[in-house]
């Protein structure tokens, strides 16, 4: 009996497997109705009829098998719908494979094989690539795959480019909307004219281009600076042209109504996906953004920044200073171009620019294309095309150089043809380099000999009195950098160099001793001194004393790091000072103060009209995902408030006190903490009731911010009688009532459009709905305040406007720590 059992359960699994084996083929005589699947062997992919967002017709796709949430990856009928569920997949009688709708005689989307290929005998697979291919039965060949046809989604192991033999194109388009698969105007192709790259067009135009795909030694694509693992194919043979990317992580390519390329790979213990990378996500890499000739960001410290290649002036130095490079530059005036002595400057980390034009010729060296670019006069720039075994190859561009723009620590060099006047200059700047290489060395022998002499004669004596100066310690390496200009500059062209310390009584005297008089305020870990250093210089001085807990070198390089943060919408750190249990940070002083002494006064809230306003909430939160994501750090800032945006003299964004909490970590633990710091009425509800912190409450205190901004009114702040009469719940009652435009302050006259009033509402109330998954990242919020045309998702109930999301510790503690609206408050939960 118990054999028995066992045999018969065995009997069971095999039939069972064999049911499971053929649920991948659907051969000549099946029909696959609305609601049967289709599973590949390796239960990677899943096909069958859905329905997309919102909609009620019905597709037939292909998605992931068995994840939570189905990700459609490729649909057969995009534009072609079925209205109700009486669809089936089925073959015809020449063996392709249809769908109809109601056994309606006429198919409404076919395979559209020609019969005398197919024969009347196929069968089609879903194979676990997630390629649905049709086989003949006879040949076993396959005579017409989903491949070739993608959707928005690039698989690996699918192909972009051009089979040479049918003239088929592969490339992706996205889809219409959420709710829709039919084509959009959007397409991410691979092109070979010129030299290869991959371009994502919106309505036809270029919106982003990959750059050229160029070898490394490691076998890299510089354009796609994924650090994870996969192999890029490229073949270009008689029958096809094409781009592939392999990997055996489960990730996948997706083409956006809105023109954004993201890459997805899925985590498997989160059971989620996450964005690995998505393009364009600098404002450089939108297509052509300076313009012809132009180079966009290779000012390190402002990352839009346009500049002209070398010996190219602006073309409308109007629009170029007004920060509108998309003018672009022409020759300078006077250029003699041809043989008249001219040569090339090098400029290195690169997005090329655009090849489709450009000229290759891969058995030419690097030495031998400077000399065939010297000889053609029409030639303006070369470089190497191949760089996996030293340089080789020739790239030769003619006419305009577009859609260059500059990288921190990738990319490619270029050589850009320029007269023998600018030559001349650039040679006499690299004597002038070299020369200076020399003088420092001797300088510095000397310096050496001199002090070393100095401290054997004398003891070093320190002057306690009146010496006021200005006190650096820089290393001889950066000394050096900076003798020779070789460090980068920032915006205003100070040269960037390692973290100045600053004398204790030297911040002392120019605080007045931190007189109360001298005092701006106070942040989240102390308070804010300005002072005036002997040379007039103005700075701003935050004593952290009390609150760092942390011993003085583990300090000095947290500090060092979070100083080497430069971003124009950051507050820039100048210095610190450390001694005995005083802990200063200095930093620039700017004189226009903070948001909140604008935006809530009603005298100076008129100044910022509506533009000024958008800039503003713009620059803060590019500021903000830099401190996400673009930093090295990946800060989270942790008390982002209208008193924390400091305003320069042009009324311009910078934030404050960024890094400040991890400078001062003491007993918390990365993502949770018992010490809550914050202000409430922007404290997201997790991180003020759970002590759960993540860039995703930074995203709540900037859409607190951005209402505000919006209405100039302050949310709750803390101590609010009613919480329930909060600006978030002011604010969403009146967009559920459709009534949002009564928020909009009314001291910015007309000078807003309504529609951008209404968008921005829209981001701030997703920013501070309740659950942080659904909060956009910063940048997505750059992305969406960037980009006018994207269609929003409507927002959920944000968090504290109903009773539910406050329970009697937060009121208490409210009631406890607060005296001042806005001021930063610390809770310490009791254990
Ligand atoms: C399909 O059906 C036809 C007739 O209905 C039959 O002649 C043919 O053998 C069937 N083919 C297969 C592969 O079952
Ligand atoms: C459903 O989709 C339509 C069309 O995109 C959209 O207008 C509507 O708001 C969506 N409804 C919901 C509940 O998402
Ligand atoms: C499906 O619905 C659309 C619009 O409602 C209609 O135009 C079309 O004729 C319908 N198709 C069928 C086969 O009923
Ligand atoms: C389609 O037609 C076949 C036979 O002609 C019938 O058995 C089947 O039930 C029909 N299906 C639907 C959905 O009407
Ligand atoms: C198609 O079938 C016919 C006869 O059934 C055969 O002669 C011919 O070779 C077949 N063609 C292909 C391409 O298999
Ligand atoms: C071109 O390359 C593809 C992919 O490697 C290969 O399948 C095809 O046979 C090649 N064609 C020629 C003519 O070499
Ligand atoms: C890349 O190709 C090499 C050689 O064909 C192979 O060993 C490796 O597994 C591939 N890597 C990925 C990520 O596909
Ligand atoms: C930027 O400048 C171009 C011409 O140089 C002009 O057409 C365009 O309107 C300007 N854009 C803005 C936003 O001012
Ligand atoms: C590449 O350069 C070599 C040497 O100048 C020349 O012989 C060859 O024709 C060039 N190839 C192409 C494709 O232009």
């Amino acid at each position: 009996m118990n054999t028995r059992t066992v045999s018969l359960h065995i009997l069971f699994l095999f039939l069972l497997l064999h049911l499971i084996d053929s649920l991948d083929t659907l051969a000549l005589n099946d029909t696959l109705r609305d609601g049967d699947v289709l599973i590949s062997r390796g239960r990677k992919f899943a096909l069958g009829f859905f329905s997309p967002g919102n909609s009620s017709l019905r597709y037939v796709g292909i998605w992931y098998y068995g994840l939570p949430k189905r990700t459609v990856v490729w649909v057969a009928n995009r534009e072609n719908p079925v209205n109700d569920t009486s669809g089936v997949l089925a073959f015809e009688h020449d063996g392709n494979l249809v769908i109809r709708e109601n056994n309606g005689s006429f198919p409404i989307w076919s395979s559209i094989v020609s019969s005398t290929t197919l024969n009347g005998s196929t069968t089609a697979q879903l194979l676990d690539s997630g390629n649905l291919v049709l086989n003949h039965d006879l040949s076993k060949e396959v005579i017409w795959q989903s491949f070739d046809y993608p959707t928005d989604t690039l698989l690996p192991s699918m192909k972009l480019g051009l089979d040479r033999r049918t003239g088929l194109k592969w490339f992706l388009t996205s889809w219409k909307s959420e709710n829709d698969p039919a084509p959009g105007s959007c397409s991410y192709r691979f092109e070979s004219p010129g030299y290869r790259q991959l371009f994502t067009y919106k309505d036809r135009a270029p919106y982003y281009r990959g750059g050229p795909i160029i070898w490394k030694p490691h076998g890299s694509v510089p354009s796609m600076p994924d650090n994870f693992n996969y192999n890029v194919t490229i073949v270009n043979n008689a029958t096809e042209v094409s781009f592939m990317l392999d990997t055996w992580v489960v990730s996948r390519h997706v083409l956006h109504e809105s023109g954004l390329l993201s890459h997805f790979i899925w985590h498997d213990e989160e059971q989620r996906w996450s964005e690995f990378n998505y393009y364009p996500k600098e404002q450089c890499d939108y297509y052509s953004k300076c313009g012809p000739n132009g180079n966009c960001g290779a000012n390190n410290a402002d990352q839009s920044d346009c500049t002209c290649l070398p010996g190219f002036e602006p073309e409308s130095p109007g629009d170029w200073y007004l920060r509108n490079g998309s003018g672009g530059c022409k020759r300078k005036q006077g250029a003699s171009m041809c043989r008249r002595g001219e040569g090339f400057v090098k400029v290195t980390r690169l997005k090329l620019p655009d090849t489709s034009t450009a000229h290759v010729n891969m058995s030419l060296s690097l030495k031998e294309c400077e000399q065939e670019c010297l000889r053609d006069c029409s030639c303006t720039a070369y470089s190497s095309a191949d760089e996996s075994v030293g340089e080789h190859g020739c790239l030769k561009w003619h006419g305009n150089l577009v859609d260059t723009r500059a990288f921190s620590d990738l990319g490619q060099d270029l050589y850009v043809r320029v007269d023998a006047m600018d030559l001349a200059r650039q040679r006499k700047r690299s004597t002038l380099v070299k020369k200076a290489i020399v003088a420092t060395v001797s300088a510095l022998v000397l310096l050496l000999l001199g002090s070393l002499m100095y401290c054997l004669l004398f003891k070093r004596k320190r002057d306690r009195r009146g010496n006021n100066h200005l006190v650096r310690v820089t290393t001889s390496s950066t000394y050096f950098d900076e003798l020779l200009g070789l460090k980068d500059l920032d915006s205003k062209g100070r040269r960037k160099t390692d973290l100045p310390f600053f004398d204790f009584e030297t911040v002392a005297a120019a605080t007045r001793n931190f007189s109360s008089i001298n005092e701006l305020g106070q942040g989240g870990f102390g308070s804010v001194y300005k002072g005036v250093m002997d040379n007039g210089t103005e700075i701003a001085v935050k004593r952290l004393s009390k609150y760092s807990r942390q011993g003085n070198e583990e300090f000095k390089n947290e500090v060092r790091l979070i100083a080497k943060l430069q971003h124009r919408n950051l507050v820039k750190i100048l210095g610190c000072c450390i001694e005995e249990d005083e802990k200063l940070l200095i930093y620039e002083y700017l004189p226009n103060k903070s948001l909140d002494s604008f935006l809530f006064d009603e005298t100076k809230k008129s100044l910022l009209d509506w533009e000024k306003r958008f800039e503003i909430a713009y620059g803060v939160a590019r500021g903000l995902m830099y401190l996400h994501q673009d930093s090295t750090l990946r800060i989270i800032h942790r008390d982002l408030k209208a008193s924390n945006v400091l305003l320069d003299d042009a009324l311009y964004p910078k934030i404050s006190d960024f890094g400040i909490a991890r400078i001062c970590r003491g007993d918390q633990i990365e993502g949770k903490t018992k010490r809550v710091m914050g202000t409430y009425g922007y404290m997201a509800p997790e991180y003020a009731m759970q002590g759960r912190f993540s860039v995703k409450s930074d995203v709540y205190s900037y859409g607190v911010l951005l209402l505000e901004i919006i209405t100039g009114q302050r949310n709750s702040g803390c101590c609010h009688i009613n919480p329930f009469s909060s600006l978030i719940g002011h604010v969403w009652q009146l967009w559920k009532e459709g009534k949002c435009m009564d928020i909009v302050d009314k001291s910015m006259d007309k000078t807003y459009s309504e529609e951008m009033a209404s968008r921005c509402t829209q981001i701030g109330l997703l920013c501070v709905q309740r659950s942080a998954s659904d909060r956009p990242t910063m940048s997505t919020v750059v992305f969406m305040l960037g980009n006018a045309d994207v269609v929003l998702p409507s927002p959920k109930q944000p968090a504290f406007i109903d009773e539910s999301d406050y329970n009697g510790d937060i009121q208490s503690a409210s009631n406890r720590t607060c005296s001042v609206n806005g001021v930063t408050v610390t809770v310490v939960e009791a254990r």
